[in-house]
């Protein structure tokens, strides 16, 4: 919230009180919201739940709060339409007070302080028996910009990666490796390797089914608990996948605070599940235990254990959550994972509100749609790439980053640290594509849109900052602080200021929907109005007084551009 949205909201309170209504139920209802049309003022407030709070028609009370809001030093007035009061604050105001807070690093355009809420996020989670999916890059890149936002409001966040690195999926890829794989290749290119082996085992398991006994079997010794070959090998394969996935998740800015993968609830899952029991909602079913949720609309038992005794993916996922209610005390645990499990996701949820379990209501599962691709023939399909299903994420970011080289070698030869500025651009590409539309959506993965360097793009938001990198070298004198400035030269700047002003809203929104899309569309907004602003507004050789304050506001967009790309995972260059 900035200083002038707080000042509204105080004199908004204060009228809702004269009218009558209770201070502590006014006062959350009280929503400012950009509004849809700008010409319209700078901050809406819907009346809708307030005026039911009053018991009164929204219009009605939209009117008495227009009526009674005058203006002052800081609001220039306030406007009904229909159920909606529309703001506008003095121009002289609203200059000062964003370019002195973001000059000063000032919540909400700097780090807020702690807001009381812990937040885990499960994200990443890819399986190290299967080929990385393009779906967990997603989930990669989500997640990744997900913890910086709710960081960057005053959460306490616990970034989870929940790998998959137990159950039968990874046995399948053990029994390949034990009857095919060799130690030299593996180390060689692991991800690569075990992809083969993988690749392998679905087509050899054709011609011979005895097989899937055969994983059946490791997994059983595996989880026997018993230091034998199976163990070892896991240990292996798991050692080997996590330094594999060290790379790229470095070059995507991306860490985990926590590495607990389904494994290390081995010894977590029979405390769980007699938790399960006590509660009284486990039942047996063709010698499996379940939990029936018909009661909850869900048609499809959750499978704790299966006939032979063995766990599941479910298994280890209530495990988790126990674990992490004990460990961490999250108000929220979101697990950024495909819509395709949504199922899955109801089903924990399900299981954990008919124990009747507080962290039941903490369940959120945050799913994001698919990445597509254009087939040969021109239509967009469900990605693929040459490997079929898999990709190798380091694969993917090399041909981004050798994309952008090229283009710099063609457009801009003299550029200094040119290597570095690739890698910086080619990989933002990537990023920015994933979260620019909202999560639900599905991703259309086309290198040429994508690298664009105009448009919706991470090259695009880059190439502003790093063209307000230059007029601030330009200039040769150092950027004044706001209060040495006339802010009434900015009155032209109206646009640029209130877009940054939004960037609070922006965040919150991001944090509350778990939509980094919200972000995204600022940085879009603000590289737009910025650079429109400076088509008509030069800096360098401006007159001094106009001069310097152009400078404070060219590199207040420096900022919070700067500090918007920060919170989705991207940096940005000072020049490319
Ligand atoms: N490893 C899983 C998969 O690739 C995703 C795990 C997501 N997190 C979780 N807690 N289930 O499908």
């Amino acid at each position: 919230m900035t200083d002038l949205h707080r000042h509204l909201r105080d004199r908004l309170l204060a009228t809702l009180v004269d009218l009558g209504l209770a201070r502590d139920a006014a006062q959350p209802l009280i929503r400012l919201d950009p509004p849809k049309n700008r010409d319209h003022g700078d901050v809406a407030l819907g009346a809708f739940q307030l005026a039911k709070l009053a018991g009164k028609a929204p219009p009605a009370l939209a009117a008495e709060i227009a009526a009674k809001i005058t203006s002052d030093a800081i609001i220039e007035s306030a406007a009904a339409a229909g159920p909606f009061v529309n703001f506008r604050f003095r121009r002289a105001a609203l200059a000062l007070e964003v370019l002195s807070a973001i000059q000063s690093d000032a919540a909400p355009y700097g780090k807020a302080r702690g807001n009381g809420d812990v937040v885990c996020i499960d994200f990443s989670s890819p399986n190290i028996a299967k080929p990385f999916h393009i779906g967990h890059m997603r989930s990669t890149v989500l997640g990744n910009a997900l913890c910086r936002i709710h960081r960057h409001v005053g959460a306490t966040v616990h970034g989870i990666n929940h790998l998959g690195d137990w159950g039968m999926p990874f046995a399948k890829m053990m029994t390949a490796y034990m009857r095919w794989g060799n130690e030299q290749e593996l180390h060689r290119s692991p991800m690569r390797y075990m992809f083969d082996l993988y690749k392998r085992y679905g087509v050899e398991v054709k011609q011979n089914p005895g097989l899937d006994g055969e994983a059946a079997a490791h997994f059983r010794a595996l989880e026997s608990g018993v230091d034998n070959q199976e163990r070892r090998m896991w240990k292996l394969l798991r050692d080997e996948s996590l330094k594999a996935f060290q790379g790229p998740y470095a070059r995507l800015g991306v860490t985990f605070d926590h590495i607990t993968g389904e494994s290390f609830f081995e010894d977590k899952m029979a405390a769980a599940l007699q938790r399960v029991v006590a509660a009284g909602v486990l039942e047996q079913s063709d010698g499996a235990s379940v939990v029936w949720l018909k009661e909850l609309g869900i048609k499809e038992p959750c499978i704790l254990t299966k006939s032979d005794g063995t766990t599941l993916y479910h298994t280890r996922d209530l495990a988790a959550a126990f674990y992490r209610e004990v460990t961490f005390h999250p108000t929220r645990i979101l697990y950024v994972v495909g819509a395709e499990q949504k199922l899955h996701f109801d089903q924990l949820k399900g299981v954990l509100t008919k124990m009747q379990e507080p962290i039941a209501k903490a369940v959120e599962h945050v799913p994001f749609g698919l990445v597509l691709s254009k087939s040969d023939d021109g239509k967009w399909e469900k990605f693929a790439s040459r490997s079929g299903n898999a990709v190798f994420l380091d694969e993917i970011l090399d041909e981004a980053v050798a994309k952008v080289r090229a283009v710099i070698r063609e457009k801009n030869p003299d550029l200094a640290n040119a290597d570095q500025v690739a890698e910086q651009v080619g990989v933002s590409a990537i990023v920015f594509n994933d979260l620019k539309n909202s999560r639900i959506k599905d991703v259309k993965f086309d290198w040429d849109s994508m690298l664009q360097f105009e448009g919706e793009t991470g090259p695009y938001v880059q190439y502003a900052c790093a063209r307000l990198a230059s007029i601030l070298r330009k200039v040769e004198v150092p950027v004044p602080a706001v209060d040495a400035i006339d802010c009434a030269l900015l009155a032209d700047a109206e646009r640029v200021l209130l877009v940054m002003m939004d960037f609070g809203t922006a965040v919150q929104k991001a944090a509350e929907q778990s939509e980094p899309s919200h972000v995204t569309g600022h940085a879009i907004a603000l590289a737009g109005e910025i650079h429109s602003y400076l088509r008509d507004h030069y800096v360098v050789g401006a007159e001094p007084a106009v001069r310097d304050a152009r400078l404070v506001l060219v590199d207040a967009a420096r900022r919070l551009l700067t500090t918007g790309l920060a919170l989705l995972g991207i940096t940005a260059p000072d020049r490319m």
